[in-house]
């Protein structure tokens, strides 16, 4: 099936899946994927790594900025449905994902010239087109003319669920209570801020994946693209595909 060359911008809650689904548009479709939240996680390695923010989240905000316009080297390599993050050469992308960058990652995506850092970076990459992006505010802010508008939820404790098998398959040793109480943190943190808070975008659509396999998810998609595009019939190559999920 061949879609045309667009943005699909991605938002919604922390571990509702939008990732792995938008890693799977992009195979499907051929799209490149980019995952904004890594930028934030980026961010937030760097401040921990070089004292700009302490074990209660306080954040030194001139060190931050300092060290920002200097020019921090902070970027993707996409490699069509993957996406690695980088400081310099070095591959982030497994650091960036443990729960101390987890748990200090929504104060510091809360700060204007850090998501103003961030969109810059998700600008020069979206710009080249055939974008599959996902984060809280892409089809809000950063994207808000983005063709296709997906808003993801789930249930909470779907969702804490999700993450704490995902920690524990990485070898941490999560408590859910915690892995829970950190969702509902960042879920706060991130719809309550000034500066472009999470929302549902007017013209976004909803899919609630609680109770959905990646296989129902990416036939939801297709259907809806279709529709979304006018695309009458399937390719044998699209349809081949469709088991595979
Ligand atoms: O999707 P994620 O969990 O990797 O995102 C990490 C954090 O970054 C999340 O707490 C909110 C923030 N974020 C954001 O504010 N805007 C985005 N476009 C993407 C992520």
């Amino acid at each position: 099936m061949k879609v045309p060359d667009i943005i699909i911008a991605i938002d919604g809650f922390s571990a509702t899946g939008k990732s792995t689904l938008a890693k799977l548009i992009a195979k499907e479709f051929d799209f490149v994927y980019l995952d904004s939240g890594a930028l934030y996680r980026g961010v937030t390695l760097h401040a921990l790594e070089n004292g700009f923010i302490d074990k209660d989240n306080n954040i030194d905000l001139e060190g931050l900025k300092k060290s920002l316009d200097e020019g921090l080297d902070l970027h993707f390599e996409s490699d069509g449905g993957q996406s690695h993050t980088f400081i310099g050469e070095r591959d982030i992308e497994s650091e960036i994902r443990t729960l101390r960058v987890s748990s200090s990652v929504s104060p510091i995506a809360a700060v204007p010239f850090v998501r103003a850092f961030v969109d810059n970076i998700l600008h020069a990459a979206g710009r080249k087109g055939r974008v599959v992006m996902d984060g809280r505010d892409i089809g809000t802010a950063v994207f808000p003319d983005a063709q296709v508008k997906l808003f993801v939820t789930a249930d909470p404790d779907v969702r804490a669920q999700r993450r704490f098998d995902e920690l524990k398959a990485k070898g941490e040793n999560p408590v859910f209570e915690e892995v829970k109480k950190n969702l509902e943190e960042r879920d706060y943190i991130d719809s309550h801020r000034e500066t472009n808070p999470l929302r549902r975008a007017d013209d976004a659509f909803v899919m609630d994946n609680s109770d959905m396999t990646l296989h129902e998810e990416i036939v939801w998609t297709r259907g809806f693209l279709m529709g979304r595009f006018g695309i009458l019939e399937l390719t044998t190559a699209s349809s081949s595909n469709a088991g595979q999920c």
